[in-house]
């Protein structure tokens, strides 16, 4: 059924633009040779990059189902995000925050007035937003809620993913995550996801300044909590003054069929966290965005980073917001997804009746998942005959295959 989908970009790239300077085989071993074995990719070589799809370099086209991670919401070289890149780095690249630069400002107002917050601190990756909002809450926990020195608490989830440094490691309940790189950060713990009961638990604690939660799990494996969770979330992090960080750094920038996952249950966090789509999939942008009261606590010399607000990756950004907003992404991820999963459902069906080899489909928007029965096969085989038939998704822990495609798809 996935033949079903193409991107609103048709035109094929002949073979002939393909380089061809090494086979598959020579490419692989190179690159297996010369980097740390901390990734396993699919044994495909890519090479080029338009719309919805990808090719390799024997000239095979593939649909691109990961999008870099979530990163590729515009698709590969969107016009308009390509000839922002190409007119603003021959102008001004780069120059960092210890000058003004003619583009932060515009970046700025236009993110906190479309998301609704007073000021925004740029960074480039989704973890180092995540490690600022963490740091934002504990020097808020001290100026503000009067937390005694060192004391102060975050909580996360279970299954929580917010990246690879020493800090989000320590917040991890993955063994593969954190294996081998203590000692951990203090003052973090986990309560389980999609679990009121158990967060209010933990807000008794008066040093608790914090609860950081993705509004879906994704690299957990696309789960989605109950409808009236996260409005539960807000509802006791104002009760207990604790600040609610919303990492949206997977779910933002339209991918789950609004514009921001909390968007579906109309709450607003204390602070946002966005990342990966937000710098158009060709440059790393991130930002935290929070009003004036947690803001504030931030003065010179308290945080910083070379490249976060330069010019290139604040304007890439303005006109990914633009194209977010223009080509309506989040309603066309609404209204694709549903069509992917009733299709996937209907398959589901009928392999059933043979296999019962996909054991369940579900997701929001263009962020969705199927769980693979481990009687029956790894998730690794199924991503392996998805390429053969010329779709690229990749399996998240070993029975999960996520799907989240460009959200310029059509059908
Ligand atoms: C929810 C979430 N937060 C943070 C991150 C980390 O982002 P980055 O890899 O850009 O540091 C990820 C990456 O997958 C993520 O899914």
């Amino acid at each position: 059924m996935l033949s079903k989908f193409h991107g609103f970009v048709r035109k094929a790239i002949s073979p002939t633009n393909v380089t061809r300077a090494l086979s598959t085989k020579q490419a692989m071993e190179r690159e297996y040779n010369y980097t740390a074995h901390n990734y396993k990719p699919l044994p495909v070589v890519l090479c080029k990059g338009q719309g919805i799809y990808v090719w390799d370099i024997e000239g095979k086209q593939y649909m691109d189902f990961l999008s870099g991670y979530s990163a590729n919401n515009f698709g590969h070289c969107h016009p308009k995000i390509i000839e922002t890149l190409q007119k603003q780095v021959t102008t001004l690249h780069h120059v960092s925050r210890a000058f003004y630069s003619d583009i932060l400002g515009e970046y700025a107002e236009k993110v906190t007035k479309l998301f609704g917050y007073d000021k925004i601190v740029p960074m480039n990756t989704g973890v180092e937003a995540d490690d600022t909002a963490c740091k934002l809450a504990r020097k808020w926990a001290y100026r503000r809620k009067q937390i005694q020195k060192n004391q102060a608490k975050i909580i996360f989830c279970s299954e929580n993913f917010w990246g690879r440094s020493l800090a989000a490691v320590s917040a991890s309940t993955d063994p593969d995550a954190f294996e081998d790189y203590g000692p951990f950060m203090p003052g973090f713990s986990c309560v389980p996801y999609d679990d009121l009961r158990a967060l209010e638990k933990a807000f008794q604690d008066p040093n608790v300044c914090a609860f950081m939660v993705e509004p879906i799990q994704g690299e957990a494996g696309v789960v989605i909590p109950h409808d009236g969770y996260l409005r539960g979330v807000r509802e006791l992090c104002t009760k207990y003054n604790v600040l609610f960080i919303a990492d949206e750094v997977q779910t933002g920038m339209g991918r789950t069929g609004k514009r921001l996952a909390v968007d579906h249950e109309k709450v607003k966090p204390d602070i946002l966290v966005l990342g990966k789509a937000l710098g158009g999939g060709v440059y790393p942008v991130s930002v935290c965005l929070a009003d004036d009261e947690i803001m504030t606590v931030l003065e010179p010399g308290t945080h910083g980073s070379t490249f976060g607000g330069n010019p290139l990756g604040s304007k890439v950004a303005i006109t990914a917001l633009q194209v977010m907003e223009e080509e309506k992404l989040a309603e066309n991820a609404e209204k694709m997804g549903r069509i992917f999963r009733e299709e996937m459902k209907k398959e589901e069906m009928k392999k059933l009746a043979e296999t019962n080899i996909v054991s369940d489909v579900r997701g929001r928007g263009l962020l969705n998942a199927i769980t693979i029965d481990r009687n029956y096969a790894e998730g690794w085989d199924v991503c392996l005959k998805l390429k053969e038939n010329g779709v690229l998704a990749k399996a998240t822990h070993r029975d999960i295959i996520r799907f989240s495609p460009p959200l310029i798809m059509a059908c």
